[in-house]
């Protein structure tokens, strides 16, 4: 899961991917990254871990870091929250291979629309909700599709 900073959208989709991955009984591997390093070593925000457990999910624990090319290589998939942190991802990519791993993570809910997850660290009200939302959304599919 990789959005800007790692510490408001990406944080929150790891920790609801492995919630749902646990409930699942499956056995994945979830992390997340950030495309930048201005956060790197911190605490998700504070308003992504008020969300979070608002439904019963524990991100306080998670610290953030920047993504590595290794990265491309170690995982299977890659999530990006929107268009800007795609391309920053497909930059790093050293292969095809690695960059059919790649995707908008909204494409798994509504294939081919390239919906962005917003960006809502500079906003205030519903945003942190409804990244939320559309993240448990998107990580729904994710699991019916591969499980
Ligand atoms: P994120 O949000 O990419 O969802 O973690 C942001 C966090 C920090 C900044 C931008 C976006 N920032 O500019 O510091």
């Amino acid at each position: 899961m990789v959005c800007l900073g790692n510490i408001c959208r990406s944080p929150l989709a790891q920790g609801i991917l492995e919630h749902k991955v646990k409930a699942a009984g499956l056995d994945w591997h979830v992390d997340s990254a950030g495309t930048g390093a201005w956060h790197v070593g911190e605490q998700p925000d504070r308003r992504s871990c008020e969300v979070a457990h608002k439904y019963g999910i524990d991100i306080t624990a998670q610290a953030a870091r920047q993504i590595r090319p290794a990265d491309l290589n170690e995982y299977d998939l890659v999530y990006c929250m929107d268009s800007s942190n795609y391309r920053d991802v497909m930059r790093i990519c050293k292969t095809e291979q690695e960059e059919g791993k790649v995707h908008l993570i909204m494409n798994e809910a509504e294939p081919k629309q390239n919906i962005n997850v917003p960006d809502p660290y500079f906003g205030g009200g519903d945003g942190f909700e409804l990244v939320y939302q559309m993240l448990d959304r998107a990580c729904d599919s994710i699991i019916d599709k591969r499980r």
